[in-house]
């Protein structure tokens, strides 16, 4: 039996929604997974780029055995059950640029986990892939909207649960993604970040994301302008993000755009604009980045309203 699923890309935070913001985009990964006949096979993983800003050299450094992501997620799944997985080709074609703050590894994690579920007759739920995504990923933020679509405010509950609300999108809110030709560990994007951070920054971002859903709620642009604000992650990585802070800089006072943002760990970074000539945001980015030697892939899009689907 051979089952595929199609996971949409994410980008999680916008802005103060550290963790538990993330919006499902319509880039894809496709994983496949295939029950091999002879047995002591074990697992089997390709990686496959299928667009051509999806590095392939890149795949050399990520493990394909039991240290991968997309093992550990099947694993506990199997576990879960009381049974190890085994016998298992698993194939990734991938569209999602990786180390780029646009949920590659929580596109292979549910797509892993969505699969082998089916093979193995459907034992685990929502909530239980939900949890074991998070689990293994380390936050809901992309996993959420992966395997929900659309635009998910999620949480971890201290049971380990995963609650989730989704919001509807403005469809007039223009989604930019610009995409430098350099990587970004997740790990060493949140190795800069604070144990603890100064209260009136967890107020900032407690404020600004309470005003964020109420924007989206009423489609206000000038509150949406107010709440794309952040002080617990992108300060920080700003040091690892060569370009941010100029591009951050250009757009702050520009009419039209809500705001400009890290997607999810970066280094890709987010605009969102109303009413705004998208052609003029591709050149100020490919202008900031250029002067520094970034290559940049520039994509406006919209909101992948749909997430994960078996093919
Ligand atoms: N919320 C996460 C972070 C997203 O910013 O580290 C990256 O996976």
């Amino acid at each position: 039996m051979k089952v595929s699923v199609k996971v949409p890309a994410s980008t999680a935070n916008i802005g103060p929604g550290f963790d538990c913001l993330g919006m499902a985009l319509p880039i894809y990964d496709t994983i496949t997974i295939e029950e091999t006949v002879l047995p002591g096979t074990g697992i089997e993983i390709n990686l496959m780029a299928e667009d051509e800003t999806v590095d392939e050299m890149t795949f050399e450094n990520i493990p394909k055995d039991e240290n991968s992501l997309i093992y550990k997620a099947i694993e506990m799944l199997y576990n879960s059950i009381g049974q190890e997985p085994s016998e298992l080709r698993i194939n990734v074609q991938s569209q999602i640029p990786i180390a780029r703050g646009l949920g590659s590894s929580a596109a292979i994690i549910v797509g892993g986990l969505l699969a082998a579920n089916k093979l193995l007759g459907n034992p685990a739920d929502e909530t239980a892939i939900l949890a074991i995504a998070t689990e293994v990923e380390g936050h809901p933020d992309n996993v959420a909207p992966a395997i929900l679509g659309g635009f998910v405010l999620s949480n971890q509950e201290d049971d380990g649960t995963i609650s989730y609300c989704k919001l509807k999108w403005p469809e007039e809110w223009d989604i930019t993604i610009c995409i430098p030709d350099f990587q970004l560990a997740t790990d060493i994007a949140r190795s800069v970040l604070p144990k603890e951070v100064p209260m009136q920054d967890a107020i900032f971002n407690a404020k600004h994301l309470a005003m964020l859903v109420q924007a989206i709620n009423t489609k206000d642009s000038k509150l949406m302008k107010l709440a794309l604000k952040d002080r617990l992650h992108q300060q920080y990585r700003e040091k690892l993000v060569p370009g941010m802070t100029e591009i951050m800089n250009a757009f702050a006072h520009e009419d039209g755009i809500l705001g400009c943002v890290l997607s999810g760990a970066g280094p890709s970074i987010l605009i969102i604009s109303h009413n705004y000539d998208t052609d003029k945001i591709k050149a100020i980015v490919k202008d900031i980045w250029e002067t520094q030697n970034i290559k940049v892939d520039i994509r406006t899009m919209g909101i992948e309203e749909q997430g994960a689907r078996f093919e």
